[in-house]
């Protein structure tokens, strides 16, 4: 039977067939909302597939990392959102008959062959806008279920009876939810691989997708803040003023407050909902933000129909960042749990997690917006120390770059401490870039090794570690790179 991606089928067959002939596995995951929904889509399909497995996440596949992971005495380890990018280390373990690895991603891979390998690059496909880690391990779960229904003949056991789990389509919705978090949604949508993977969980009843105002937080957000807080799209007169926001939305005939509490815009109706849309539009156009950004004000929003209203992880935006929000700060384990299912202890303590990124974000934005950043020739660039944590020094310059506080036509490299010897650097670019030939995963690949580190990623976002110390001596040669590729 034929999956999602029929490009896809051959590799994610094969993958599936060794994992079905694995006694145990050991699920090596990253820890970011992709990652983390890559983990539970895999966990899902081999706990249904009656394959016994222990998980571990890390930050970054180094050599360290692989080698932690070859010590365990596990013959199959399943990568899932990183391991194409150090395969080369990877196969030197699998050689010396550490472990076979199984490896679901889509981040640049390295130079290195490997038998089990699924990545929508190995077949043409964008790792960056089409198809997530997430995704990527979609495709396997469903090659997964597949292999489990012609090994055991007609659906068997109990737990396998719904034939909506035994296919695992309902595991669409986390691999739009990973999607979401890479932000291949950028555009204003998903596309490429990642539209069959939406169509499946239209299909199964897990999603729907609808045309709405593309602005963070319309789930669990009240109005005032929702507008407040808008900062993709920047409106004079309302985004970042919180009197701005109530201003604007009390001259328009709508009911504000509901039993003393701000209302939310899931709570508003159809027609209140195109009443605050035109009126903001209107309010755009008036005070002369360009059409192609006013475009951007509406966008396809995807909503996990089985979640309940006006919470966080209804809206697939919202979800991730709650992801993102434990996986960020070493608690994978409670985002993990969330994903699988766990609507009391988990989520609770996902969402104090929450409010402590959310902080977090806007301080080290706010740090960005005070110091500026350094303009070199082809690129700018800022060194935020131990101002900001290195887990979300890359979401922060990706919102930076969004900003009037940096230039919007070259790419952003953003340093962190990451400990005693080593910095973190990560990097931002825009769709406009790539299309004239940026590419950060190269740059980040090449002169963090130049420099005795080494990085990857992404055309578009890719990071690095590179030894204390180096940040100007990166900078230089990024810039001589970057200026390679746009000219
Ligand atoms: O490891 P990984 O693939 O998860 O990280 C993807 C990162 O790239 C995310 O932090 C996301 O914010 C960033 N990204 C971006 N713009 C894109 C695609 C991804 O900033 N168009
Ligand atoms: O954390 P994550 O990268 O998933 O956040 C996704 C987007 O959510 C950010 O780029 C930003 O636009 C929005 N966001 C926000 N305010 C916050 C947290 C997230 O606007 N406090
Ligand atoms: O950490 P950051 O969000 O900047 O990562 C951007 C992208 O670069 C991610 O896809 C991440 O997996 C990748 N990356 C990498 N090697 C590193 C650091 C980041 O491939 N050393
Ligand atoms: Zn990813």
């Amino acid at each position: 039977m034929g999956g999602p991606i029929p490009a896809l089928d051959a590799r994610a067959r094969s993958c599936a067939e060794r994992l079905a002939r694995a006694e145990r596995v050991l699920l090596a995951s990253h820890i970011d909302a992709d990652g983390l929904t890559s983990a539970a889509i895999a966990a899902e399909a081999l706990d249904r597939a009656a394959i016994p497995f222990e998980t571990v996440f890390a930050k970054q596949l180094d050599p360290d990392a692989i080698a932690g992971i070859a010590e365990r005495d596990f013959r199959t380890v399943l990568f899932t959102d990183f391991g194409s990018g150090q395969l080369d280390d990877i196969a030197d373990h699998e050689a010396a008959g550490a472990f076979t690895p199984v490896v679901a991603d889509h981040h640049q891979p390295a130079d290195a062959g490997t038998e089990f390998h699924l990545n929508p690059l190995l077949e043409g496909l964008n790792g960056a806008t089409e198809l997530s880690g997430a995704g990527t391990t979609y495709v396997l779960a469903r090659a997964l279920g597949s292999e489990m229904r012609n090994t055991s003949g007609t659906a068997s056991g109990e737990e396998r009876s719904d034939e909506l789990q035994a296919d695992n389509r309902d595991l669409a919705a986390l691999a739009v939810v990973g999607a979401v978090g890479d932000m291949q949604d950028s555009s204003g949508e998903l596309v490429g691989a990642n539209r069959e993977i939406v169509a499946e969980g239209v299909d199964a009843g897990v999603l729907a997708e609808t045309t709405d105002l593309a602005l963070y937080g319309k789930q669990s957000r009240p109005l005032p803040k929702l507008l407040e807080y808008a900062n993709d799209v920047r409106i004079p007169g309302i985004s970042g003023s919180e009197r701005g926001a109530i201003g604007f939305l009390s001259d328009l005939d709508i009911e504000l407050e509901r039993d003393g509490e701000w209302r939310r815009w899931v709570d508003l109706t159809a027609d209140e909902r195109q009443t605050v849309a035109s009126a903001l539009l209107q309010r755009a156009v008036a005070r002369g933000v360009p059409a192609n950004r006013i475009d951007d004000l509406v966008g396809t929003t995807y909503t996990l129909t089985n979640e309940a209203e006006g919470t966080e992880l209804r809206d697939a935006s919202e979800f991730s960042t709650l992801l993102n929000a434990t996986a960020r700060y070493d608690r994978a384990d409670v985002g993990l749990a969330v994903c699988r299912g766990d609507r009391d202890d988990a989520l609770d303590e996902a969402r104090t997690l929450l409010t402590n990124h959310r902080k977090n974000l806007a301080t080290g934005l706010d740090w960005v917006k005070e110091e500026g950043v350094t303009q070199g020739e082809h690129v700018q660039w800022f060194d935020a120390g131990e101002a900001i944590r290195e887990t979300i020094v890359g979401i922060i310059a990706g919102m930076a770059l969004g900003t009037d506080a940096l230039r919007g036509d070259r790419p952003v490299i953003a340093f962190a401490a990451k400990n005693d010897t080593e910095s973190k650097v990560s990097a931002r670019g825009t769709h406009r870039l790539v299309r004239s030939g940026l590419d950060l995963s190269a740059v980040m690949g090449e002169v963090a090794r130049a420099l005795g580190g080494d990085g990857g990623g992404h055309d578009v976002a890719a990071g690095a570690t590179i030894p204390k110390g180096d940040e100007e001596a990166f900078v230089e040669r990024a810039d001589a790179v970057v200026a390679d590729q746009l000219g």
